[in-house]
């Protein structure tokens, strides 16, 4: 059947919402959060504060920023029966499965679970943030048969997810840098995970079932499940001077090198180069160079064979071991912070909604004609 109108394969360069959130400049390799270049702001701000500049349009001042850490670390509870639900998940369990059933299983309990008017949803968007980052860190805690430290209202977000996550406190550079990680991974445009969630909302499910659709999407190794491959592949390389035949061997059997590449930058993604250098600074603090040592080995060699470079997945699992986070979490991580992002997206999707729904070139031909069951062969 001849195909009258092509689609576009994976909506490559399709603009599907009007967005004040984020922008991708894929060009000059910039990404911008409402306005501001994240150059500006990587290193100078919290992820509170970035989560209030996509919620409302503007950085906090000193009063809103205390404001909403409180409002964050009070919302910092779970419900019995969630905290059970994470007990009762098998110990191996891949722990992105188990926070998307989590994060799912929280709608039920939500006292605004069935409210999608917008002040009910601002409650919500403050809960849920909080309560994604306490599944995490009570997901580890468990597993590790150790008790959860409680969060601290006097310390920001990401000093108390780490402190909970990792059960003591990190240190002001550890502290810098997950605050850093965070904020950069906070929001990125249309991102698979980010159209899911858009996509679901515009049906008026409601913020729990968008959030879960985008988890859901975020978890594959095409998106955000790309940070733990990427330490696994550095995990079976084990040695700098193997670098070079894997790659190689690799491409050959056109294999994808995960951490590279990119539907939208053309060239590098700016929080790659962010996370490199958190990533030189912490790893050598921690006797990492080994990795550090391989992957820019690596970076080298995939360029100089593809020229691709490498995306935000490729050094932000070398930066959440050195914080002593281990490999089966930093998908999760990357999924707390981008829970803000999330939510703005939502929240932008709900104040001008229609019903997201395209269409489909049909391939599967007309006027068979039916059998009844026993006279098909
Ligand atoms: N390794 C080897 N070759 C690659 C890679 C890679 N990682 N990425 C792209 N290419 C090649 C691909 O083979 C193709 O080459 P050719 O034209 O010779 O066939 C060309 O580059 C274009 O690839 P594409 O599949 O059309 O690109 P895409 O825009 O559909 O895919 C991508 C984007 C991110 C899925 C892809 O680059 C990829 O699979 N990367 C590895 C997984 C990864 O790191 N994902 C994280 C993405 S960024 C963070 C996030 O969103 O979570």
């Amino acid at each position: 059947m001849a195909r009258k109108n092509p689609p576009v394969r994976g909506l490559e360069g399709v603009v599907a919402a009007d967005t004040s959130l984020s922008f991708v400049d894929g060009q000059n390799g910039k990404l911008y959060y409402r306005g501001y270049d994240i150059a500006q702001l990587a290193g100078k701000v919290g992820y509170e504060e970035v989560a209030h500049l996509l919620w409302f349009g503007d950085l906090p001042n000193r009063n809103e920023l205390d404001t909403f850490r409180v409002e964050l670390v009070a919302n910092m509870q779970l419900p019995p029966q969630v905290v059970e639900l994470l007990r009762m998940s098998p110990p191996n369990a891949n722990p992105m499965v188990v926070l998307r059933v989590a994060l799912s299983s929280l709608g039920l309990f939500d006292p605004d679970g069935g409210n999608n008017a917008p002040a009910a949803n601002l409650r919500k968007a403050k809960r849920i943030l909080a309560q994604v980052a306490l599944i995490v860190a009570c997901m580890r805690r468990l597993h590790d048969d150790k008790p959860l430290p409680s969060a601290d209202a006097k310390v920001g977000f990401a000093e108390n997810f780490l402190y909970m996550l990792n059960g003591k406190p990190p240190d002001r550079i550890e502290r810098q840098v997950f605050d850093t990680l965070l904020m950069l991974h906070a929001d990125h445009g249309l991102a698979a995970s980010t159209f899911a969630a858009r996509a679901t909302v515009s049906t008026l499910a409601g913020m729990h079932s968008a959030l879960t659709a985008a988890l859901a999407s975020l978890k594959g190794p095409l998106h955000g499940g790309a940070n733990r491959k990427v330490m696994e592949m550095l995990e079976d390389i084990e040695k700098p001077r193997m670098v070079e035949a894997y790659i190689e061997a690799m491409l050959a059997s056109g294999k994808r090198i995960m951490g590279f590449g990119h539907r939208v930058y053309k060239t590098e993604d700016p929080r790659s180069g962010h996370l490199r250098k958190m990533s030189e600074k912490l790893c050598s603090r921690k006797g990492m160079s080994r990795y550090l040592d391989m992957q820019h080995r690596i970076e080298k060699i995939v360029f100089e064979r593809k020229g691709i470079r490498p995306n935000v997945d490729f050094y932000s699992g070398t930066v959440q071991m050195a914080l002593g986070i281990p490999k089966e979490y930093f998908t999760c991580i990357f999924a707390v912070a981008r829970t803000a992002g999330w939510i703005a997206h939502v929240l932008e999707q709900c104040a001008d909604n229609r019903l997201i729904r395209p269409t489909t070139n049909y391939l599967g031909g007309f006027d068979r004609k039916f059998k009844p069951i026993d006279s098909r062969t």
